[in-house]
């Protein structure tokens, strides 16, 4: 495999049992093409000796921030600059936290604070340090500050624990890179995606939403971003991070996301209305909170401009996907959806059993107009990617047909 050809990577190791994998990961990115050089913690270096790493990429290793005049050429800030993508493996839990708090007290953590390139962390640490709160808050930063975040994976732990924390295996994190550099099968395409519930206003302090978790949306935003897409992601209040790569637009109500998807929609190829957009809102929400003196209130509501039905319509449209969230005759509803707001495509899925809404599994059929495909039960991750692929395949036929009928 050479699929990392001339790739400039910088491999960082921090300080923890699993540096000893570190030396097989190297070798494994240089098989596959890539040049490496390694920058090592102080206490990386109490389980690994620079010079394993320096036997094996060819390089001196880099330890410390005050030793680059012993290598002039290549000093803290150069270094940052050489690379296409700096990836720490293992990366401690300590590391974790200084690099989420902007720290820049080893030569590692500054070359991660002056690197413009992809950052990437391949935790390791003991299951109990992973399950603590302080370390998912600042992986949960890191993801939001636009590292990507590889693993751990569960298991046995060199200190007798089983458990989450494990550093993912080096052929496993090879794959992460090759897929990062891998041009995808939506590579140079802008996609908008919109997600999550909307809140509709009562009063200042109260909102009629529904259980729309986003997880689904933001599933799909990341497998557009890892299939090559420049991803808008609009949505509504979720508990999520967005992925890694992706920009995003939040907003709260039904009408702030159809503001925000009109004014970027027709600059994008393909648009994917993943939201569960509130279908009414309140018509007079009160300016001041509603105080509880009648015996009863009612609340008339109005009904929402559909967005991707005004996405669909505009004259230079992107490729539509919607979806279709139903509790029985699915396919026969989605069809009616597809044709009715002129849809590309609608990916449609059965609520209930515990797929949909708030689970973590989802299943989908995928229809358009003379044909459809189905996506069995999985994680809504693995769903993700197989709707991309379909979506991608989809929209580069009719891209092709488009051209060939101009040609005409
Ligand atoms: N949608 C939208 N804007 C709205 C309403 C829905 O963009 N105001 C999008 C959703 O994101 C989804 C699709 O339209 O892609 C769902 O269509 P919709 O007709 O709202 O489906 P249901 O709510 O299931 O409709 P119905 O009540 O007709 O079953």
């Amino acid at each position: 495999m050479s699929s990392l050809q001339q790739r400039k990577i910088l491999l960082g190791v921090t300080g923890g049992i699993a540096a000893y994998k570190a030396a097989e990961f190297l070798r494994l990115m240089q098989k596959a093409g890539a040049e490496v050089r390694v920058v090592m913690t102080p206490s990386a270096r109490e389980f690994v000796q620079p010079l394993t790493f320096q036997a094996l990429s060819g390089h001196r290793v880099y330890t410390d921030i005050f030793d680059g005049a012993a290598d002039s050429a290549m000093d803290h800030i150069e270094l940052a600059r050489w690379c296409d993508l700096l990836v720490v493996a293992p990366a401690s839990a300590d590391f974790i936290g200084k690099l989420r708090a902007g720290y820049a007290d080893n030569l590692l953590l500054t070359l991660c604070l002056a690197s413009k390139q992809p950052v990437a962390v391949a935790p390791a640490m003991n299951q109990q340090m992973y399950a603590n709160p302080a370390t998912a808050d600042n992986i949960a930063g890191l993801q939001r500050n636009g590292v990507f975040v590889w693993g751990p994976d569960a298991g046995e732990q060199a200190c007798g624990d089983v458990g989450p924390g494990r550093m993912l295996e080096p052929e496993h994190l090879l794959r992460q890179v090759v897929e990062l550099f891998a041009p995808g099968s939506l590579s140079g395409r802008r996609l908008l995606l919109t997600a999550g519930p909307t809140r509709e206003p009562i009063d200042p302090v109260r909102y009629i939403s529904n259980r729309s978790s986003g997880k689904m949306g933001y599933a799909i935003a990341e497998a557009a971003q890892r299939a090559g897409a420049e991803v808008c992601l609009v949505s509504g209040p979720v508990a999520l991070p967005p992925p890694a790569g992706v920009q995003l637009v939040a907003v709260e109500s039904a009408s702030e996301m159809y503001d925000a998807v009109m004014t970027r929609a027709a600059a994008q190829d393909i648009f994917i209305a993943c939201a569960a957009v509130s279908d009414y809102r309140v018509r007079d929400a009160a300016e001041h909170k509603i105080k509880k003196n009648a015996e009863s209130l009612t609340l008339e509501l109005v009904r929402n401009r559909d967005i991707l039905a005004a996405a669909s319509a505009l004259a230079d449209r992107p490729f539509c996907v919607g979806f279709a969230a139903e509790t029985r005759d699915v396919e026969e509803y989605a069809r009616d959806k597809l044709e009715r707001k002129q849809l590309d495509m609608i990916a449609a899925n059965r609520v209930g059993n515990g797929s949909g809404f708030e689970a973590d599994v989802n299943q989908l059929d995928v229809l358009w107009a003379d044909g459809g495909a189905r996506i069995e039960q999985a994680s809504k991750a693995e769903v993700a990617r197989r709707l991309i692929d379909l979506v991608a395949e989809r929209y580069t036929r009719a891209l092709s047909t488009t051209e060939d009928s101009n040609e005409r």
